[in-house]
């Protein structure tokens, strides 16, 4: 859940640990620290609590010279937000410094003995005993006193290390947390995400579990359990510009104006329209088993669940596959019943969601064939999985999900059409739905380019204090995401109910200061919800609805509505969460919330 930098090369390593740490900042933003290490064995470590871009002001680069560092954004997890937790830690000598993403299970019983063997401990942070763990071992090589550490400690890292007794390397390890190490001109740079580099190069080694690099300017080693691995190096195809705000003043805004294109990144090179068949490279090595598949089950956690809830309802209806649905925070714990005859479909946008990878594990160890919707290239699903699709939606700075669930959705839809025309659906119905995807981004770029009228709506009903958002079908999940949204960036208590469940119990909230917001497209359940309005509309409680173009009795039942043009029924969930997410960023605007880095959340939830 932080984030983590590393230099070695011929430049100055701060500058380029900073505008690192300010591109990762996403990761987590309660506390940040840089250790640099200079030429006559200066160490600068520098640390303190709040955002990162404080630092710029706070530390002069000019003073802070050396060509190695390390550096960390921090989201707390163990020891609370304060500047002896901030991370880099070090050993007892000051010779070992090291920041680490992830969490030591065991930390509580190394430290105890340690402390008992003298050791003094300067945080309350689990990362800590890392750091003396290694200074223990330590007998003039590092790597192997961070191999001999590591086998001592149970949990989750992406760690960089520097020893100030050996200043041409760090050395790098991962266990279940990501850790990439860009590969430059004389020089390499770690990150925990790609993001962090892009300005540097766009080459990358990604490491994989329980590997440990040593990092020389102009030299990179990779071990195994002692043994040398030899890794191949990708290439991140984001541009830096991508990774801007490019002129937006959230990067949530930013990331919605992406949709159309993102979801033209996500179905491009990918539909043979004439056959009704789609072409993904990424599963085709298993088409025979995807044929014989009996029963799927999609997890995923927050919003990537909910894109997890549009596909089972997709792969029921029109890939005659029967299908289930689960978080990952719980599929791991409930002992699900699943086997080798089971698809089992990960969706993740970062694809290192803790509990997702975890879910991914369980269903693995079961037998069942492991398919990843992942946006993040050689992250850990993405590796993990036996057969994937990435997304391709580029990279997402802000905390709230907006073009990764829509790149999701696309792909569930091919997904569909994949698995649908193995089994009875016809070439005219995957023609039809793929005829109306392709048509789909100019449909997604009107919605946006009209958002001035959701903004307007946001200013009406950002006076409320609590809101119900409501849908059926395939919209029942996006009246979960609509109101995740709009709870996670301006903290507005807000629930997602199918519409149908109101009259068990909800509907006892409603009075004129209760809104709800009900998404009632043209489809096969529009009659229904309308039941349902009506029944909220007897109690006078507000109304926002979203509707199909063109449909004007909505006008008489709801106080507001937003239009969204007209498409088939298993597309509509896209074109309703665009508007709710514009809905959600314009009420926190609103409200003046920090849109793009929502109090007590990151990005990544790299820990369980
Ligand atoms: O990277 P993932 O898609 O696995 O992340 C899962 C959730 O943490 C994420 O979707 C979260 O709910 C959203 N950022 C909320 O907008």
């Amino acid at each position: 859940m932080c984030g983590i930098v590393g230099y070695i090369g011929q430049k100055q390593a701060f500058p380029i640990l900073l505008k690192g740490l300010k591109r990762l900042e996403y990761r987590g933003y309660d506390s940040y620290g840089f250790f640099i290490l200079g030429s006559k064995e200066e160490k600068f470590l520098l640390k303190d609590v709040g955002k990162i871009s404080r630092a710029s002001q706070k530390f002069s680069p000019s003073k802070i010279r050396g060509n190695i560092g390390i550096a960390h954004t921090r989201w707390a997890t163990t020891g609370a937000i304060t500047k002896e937790n901030a991370h880099p830690h070090f050993g007892d000598k000051k010779e070992i410094f090291l920041v680490h993403n992830g969490i030591i299970e065991n930390y509580k019983a190394i430290k105890e003995q340690l402390l008992k063997e003298g050791h003094k401990f300067s945080s309350q942070t689990d990362t800590e005993v890392i750091a003396h763990l290694i200074e223990k071992y330590y007998k003039g090589n590092l790597e192997k006193a961070v191999a001999k550490a590591l086998t001592k400690i149970r949990g989750t890292y992406g760690l960089a290390i520097i020893s100030t007794k050996e200043p041409d390397k760090i050395v790098a390890a991962r266990m279940s947390s990501p850790l990439i190490i860009g590969v430059g001109e004389k020089e390499f740079i770690i990150a925990s995400d790609p993001s962090a580099i892009i300005d540097r190069t766009k080459k990358i080694i990604a490491l994989d579990d329980n590997e440990i690099a040593v990092i020389r300017p102009r030299k990179i080693t990779i071990l195994k359990n002692k043994k040398l691995q030899n890794k191949k190096i990708q290439f991140i195809t984001w541009s830096s510009k991508q990774a801007q705000k490019g002129g937006y003043p959230h990067f949530m805004l930013k990331e919605m104006m992406e949709i159309p294109e993102t979801i033209n990144n996500a179905i491009r090179g990918r539909i043979i329209l004439k056959k009704g068949l789609v072409k993904l490279g990424g599963i085709e090595r298993e088409a025979k088993k995807l044929k014989k598949i009996q029963e799927a089950i999609l997890v995923g956690c927050g919003t990537s669940s909910y894109a997890a809830l549009v596909g089972r309802t997709m792969l029921e209806e029109y890939a005659d596959l029967p299908a289930k649905y689960d978080v990952g925070s719980e599929f791991r714990y409930r002992q699900p019943v699943i086997n080798k005859k089971d698809l089992a479909i990960f969706l993740s946008q970062s694809g290192e969601t803790a509990d997702t990878l975890a879910a991914l594990k369980e269903a693995k160890q079961k037998g069942a064939l492991t398919l990843g919707i992942t946006n993040v290239v050689g992250s850990s699903q993405a590796r993990e999985t036996d057969i994937g699709i990435y997304t391709r939606s580029g990279p997402e700075i802000a905390v709230a999900s907006t073009k990764s669930l829509v790149g999701q959705i696309s792909v569930l839809i091919l997904l569909t059409i994949f698995l649908g025309r193995q089994r009875k659906m016809t070439t005219k119905v995957a023609r039809d739905i793929l005829t109306h995807l392709e048509k789909l981004p100019l449909a997604a770029q009107k919605i946006l380019e009209e958002r001035n009228k959701i903004k307007k709506i946001a200013k009406k009903y950002s006076q409320f204090s609590n809101f119900v958002f409501l849908g059926r079908k395939y919209n029942y999940p996006i009246a979960l995401e609509g109101a995740l949204k709009l709870k996670e960036i301006s903290y507005i208590p807000s629930e997602g109910l199918a519409a149908g469940e109101m009259k068990h119990g909800p509907l006892a909230l409603i009075n004129k200061n209760f809104p709800s917001v009900i998404i009632c497209p043209s489809d096969s359940v529009y009659k229904k919800v309308v039941n349902n309005i009506e029944e909220i509309k007897t109690r006078q409680g507000p109304i926002l609805a979203i509707a199909s173009e063109g449909n004007k009795e909505i006008q008489s039942l709801a106080d507001d509505v937003i239009y969204i043009p007209k498409t088939l029924e298993i597309l509509n969930p896209i074109l309703a969460v665009i508007s709710l997410q514009l809905f959600a960023y314009y009420m926190a605007v609103q409200l003046g919330r920090d849109v793009d880095k929502p109090r007590n959340l990151a990005k990544s939830v790299t820990v369980e």
